[in-house]
């Protein structure tokens, strides 16, 4: 069974989370992804929170599979005739330097177009043009430009950032979809294009709502946010809303059996509107069911607290998961705080490859994430990360045609560091 996208390959220039994000998951649906990294340096996260000294980080192996490792100093001059022999035989060269690292390097989008005009060059930044156009960025500094920080954390204390990697996952994300949506259009056109996606601006898309949410408030207060409830006016830009739900069926997490010892044993709680006669029975609280002033949506918004306090009472007396058990038994939406050791240990996930366990010749065997993704005639098997150089020889003879002879020279110069035994 042939792969997605089998036979694209990608000059795969980034380093740390965003880009890797991306390219990982090129590879995992077919493509030949070659990373190209800095002879005897590599990608910085390789060595970077190491649990095992001297052996690629879990950081670098859980973004890198699937993909070949070659050295290359692109500063050199030898470098550059190699990278420009790479630029000729790819279909897409993807980046996420500091702004204007691969100007500098030599390879301008003009000059990149100039080599090969069917490549498409695809690149990750901060932010787009504009005031912070230059400036260097990471996840949590997308997350707080980018309107995460500003709606996430309770409301009377300071911004928070998320633990779900927005900035640089997401905007991996956002990337892959934009080369794959160029690699369809060049079928068309027979020329590659700039594909191009700034952290702050992914952060904002998966903030669409709350950007909803601000120019709701010209027409008054939010009355699904708890703090209208509580009487509290609403200022000049969308709050932070605790834990509420971003729709309008409220929502709250909701302490269960056992919360005084275990920090996870919450639930999160929804009380759709159209189960709440249901929600009522569970509760015990029947005679909410038909009284004006709990029975419609509408009518309960200023009462959530009171609500959710009596929901309360009744999920402390069951676990999180016969919550969950007991509520879908009745439609009512509700969810268990899952902790990563629960997730990685959850048997079904297991089965869908969604949480995989890949073996590694110096760290041995670990788990990662496999690809969210699933595509019936084209499967993902994750493979381990390259180790650094590990692929050098074969993408110098094999990908870009060099002879043993040239591939000495090229060894001499020094562009691709040493031969790995
Ligand atoms: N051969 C020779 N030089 C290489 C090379 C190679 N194979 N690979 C990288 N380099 C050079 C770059 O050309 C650059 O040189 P320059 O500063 O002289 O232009 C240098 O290595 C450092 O690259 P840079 O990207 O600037 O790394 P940094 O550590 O200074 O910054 C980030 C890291 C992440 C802050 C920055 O890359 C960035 O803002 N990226 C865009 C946003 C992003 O993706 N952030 C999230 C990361 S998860």
């Amino acid at each position: 069974m042939s792969k997605a996208l089998e036979g694209i390959k990608i000059l795969d220039f980034t380093h740390v989370q965003s880009g890797p994000t991306c390219t990982q998951l090129l590879a995992w649906f077919g493509a030949d992804v070659i990373k190209v990294e800095r002879p005897g340096i590599g990608d910085a996260t390789r060595g970077q929170l190491r649990d095992i000294p001297d052996v690629d980080s879990l950081y670098f192996t859980m973004l890198n599979h699937n993909k070949r490792s070659i050295e290359l100093n692109t500063k050199d001059e030898t470098g550059k005739e190699v990278l420009i022999r790479l630029i000729k035989t790819c279909d897409v060269l993807v980046e996420n330097f500091a702004p204007g690292a691969l100007d500098r390097m030599g390879f301008s989008w003009e000059k990149i177009k100039e080599i090969n005009s069917r490549l498409i060059l695809a690149s990750i930044k901060g932010f787009g043009p504009g005031p912070y156009e230059d400036c260097k960025v990471y996840e949590n500094i997308a997350q707080c430009a980018g309107g995460s920080a500003s709606t996430t954390g309770m409301l009377e204390e300071v911004p928070l950032v998320t633990g779900a990697q927005i900035g640089d996952s997401g905007t991996g994300l956002h990337l892959a979809f934009g080369i794959v949506t160029a690699l369809y259009h060049r079928v068309q056109s027979g020329k590659g294009q700039k594909v191009s996606v700034a952290m702050q601006d992914g952060v904002l898309n998966l903030c669409r709502v709350k950007l909803r949410d601000q120019q709701r408030l010209a027409a008054g207060p939010l009355e699904e946010y708890s703090q209208y409830g509580e009487g509290i006016p609403f200022g000049e830009a969308t709050p932070r809303a605790g834990n509420d739900s971003g729709g309008g069926q409220p929502g709250r997490i909701l302490k269960c059996l056992g919360w005084e010892k275990d920090p996870n044993a919450y639930t999160y709680f929804i009380t759709q509107a159209a189960v709440w006669k249901n929600i009522c029975d569970l509760i015990d609280r029947s005679e909410w069911k038909d009284d004006p002033e709990y029975a419609t949506p509408k009518s309960r918004l200023p009462r959530l607290n009171e609500v959710f306090d009596a929901i309360e009472k009744w999920t402390m007396t069951k676990t999180k998961f016969e919550v969950m058990d007991i509520c879908n038994q009745y439609g009512i939406p509700v969810g268990p705080i899952l902790s990563l050791k629960e997730l990685s240990e959850e048997s079904s996930l297991r089965a869908t490859g969604t949480v995989v366990e890949v073996k590694h010749p110096e760290r041995g065997k670990y788990l990662s994430v496999g690809s969210p993704v699933k595509l019936s005639n084209s499967p993902v098997e994750v493979t381990r990360s390259p180790l650094l150089g590990e692929h050098t020889h074969e993408i110098l003879h094999d990908v870009l045609s060099y002879s043993d002879k040239e591939i000495l020279k090229i060894r001499d110069s020094g562009a691709v560091g040493e031969e790995k035994k």
